[in-house]
């Protein structure tokens, strides 16, 4: 856990309240390898870990029924009573008090003492980059707070938990991937994760798979309509397809999508149905260490996200197409919920830091894009 080290969180928290953190709780953020917009369809997914971590140090407090929230990298703080209700934002602490709000709605006994809460965060996962900080930090909160009440949940429960605190607090109506891979991935290994079944199978990583992120620049928020509006043309799509989900009708085998449908369900159908088949394609070629074939499964969704699902951004695309024509790049594309955030390169282990170079130098001046992660296995 390389930032910060448990040392300076714990000090920081003891200056600002007086008191030494009973414990401090990480959970870290995600890159997904493939299987994107197809979470809230009931689809696989299959994300990896990334060493990048949020953090929470959490006492109790002297001051009953308070919550008293420090952020460390935004040098702000504040209070909220434990009872009062907490109004939907897309501010930072909605994460964290919307996970409190949920923990204490699920189990009232262990708060029935309404005991203060202590928190200091701090998270080097980059926000708003398509690598789930915001889960991040709702899935330390949550074992923060557990650990300190005493409170037992499974990690498909606490996933679960955090999944409702983003969609009542922040208004994200995300799918369930971000939080069920944070809590649930052990560091290191791919989870083909079933968001019909919420169950899990870890996969090996491929011997010499080199991962490469590089941020956008482009900053994105899901509480924008463009995600609901993604999300609701699934729902749509399935239902116009005489099917409860896109995943249903994937596995229906359907694939004759009516003329009559709107474009927009038109592209939200053949973007799932086309990227579940990728998947499957892709745990596959994990399982037998092809690289290759993973690589241009990753070009291809690429494809479809930009110009079916329509939620990628120029820059992005730009950058996918340098990433794709460089030697030593398998495969390349926009990863998270779009719309700006991160790209994904898929390379060899050797080659990853020095690809990581090459793709910046050769970025236009008009593209503020940096290397967010170099991760050679
Ligand atoms: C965001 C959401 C996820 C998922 C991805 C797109 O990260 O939080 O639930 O829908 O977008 O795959």
């Amino acid at each position: 856990m390389p930032y910060p080290d448990d040392h300076l969180l714990r000090s920081a928290h003891t200056r600002m309240f007086g008191v030494e953190p009973e414990l401090v709780t990480h959970a870290p953020g995600r890159v997904n390898i493939i299987g994107e917009h197809i979470d809230y369809s009931g689809g696989i997914v299959l994300p990896i870990v990334i060493d990048r971590y949020a953090h929470v140090a959490i006492s109790m407090s002297e001051q009953p029924g308070v919550i008293r929230v420090h952020s460390i990298e935004l040098q702000e703080s504040l209070e909220h009573p434990i009872a009062k209700p907490v109004e939907p934002n897309n501010h930072w602490s909605s994460y964290v008090l919307g996970t409190i709000a949920e923990l204490r709605e699920h189990t009232p006994d262990a708060f029935a003492q309404t005991p203060g809460l202590n928190l200091t965060l701090c998270s080097d996962v980059p926000i708003g980059a398509g690598l789930s900080s915001s889960a991040a930090i709702e899935v330390a909160t949550a074992r923060g707070v557990c650990g300190l009440l005493g409170m037992k949940m499974t990690p498909v429960e606490l996933a679960k938990l955090c999944q409702r605190a983003e969609h009542r607090y922040a208004g994200v109506p995300c799918g369930l991937m971000d939080q069920a891979v944070v809590a649930m991935a052990p560091p290191g290994a791919l989870l083909a994760f079933d968001c019909r079944s919420e169950q899990g199978r870890v996969l090996n990583r491929p011997h010499g798979m080199g991962l490469v992120v590089i941020d956008t620049g482009i900053r994105h928020t899901l509480s924008d309509s463009a995600y609901h509006d993604r999300r609701a043309a699934a729902q749509q799509a399935a239902a116009a397809l005489g099917q409860g989900s896109m995943r249903e009708a994937y596995e229906m085998r359907t694939s004759t999508l009516s003329a009559a449908m709107p474009p927009a369900l038109k592209g939200a159908a053949v973007h799932a149905l086309s990227e579940m088949c990728r998947v499957d394609k892709s745990i596959k070629a994990i399982q037998r260490g092809d690289l290759a074939t993973l690589g241009d499964l990753l070009n291809e969704s690429h494809r479809s996200l930009r110009d079916t699902l329509q939620v990628s951004c120029s820059q992005a695309d730009r950058i996918v197409e340098i990433a794709q024509r460089m030697r030593g790049v398998l495969g390349s594309r926009l990863i998270g919920g779009g719309f700006g955030g991160c790209v994904l390169v898929l390379t060899t282990s050797d080659e990853a830091p020095a690809i990581a170079t090459d793709i910046i130098r050769a970025m236009p001046g008009d593209i503020d894009a940096s290397i967010v992660l170099i991760d050679a296995g």
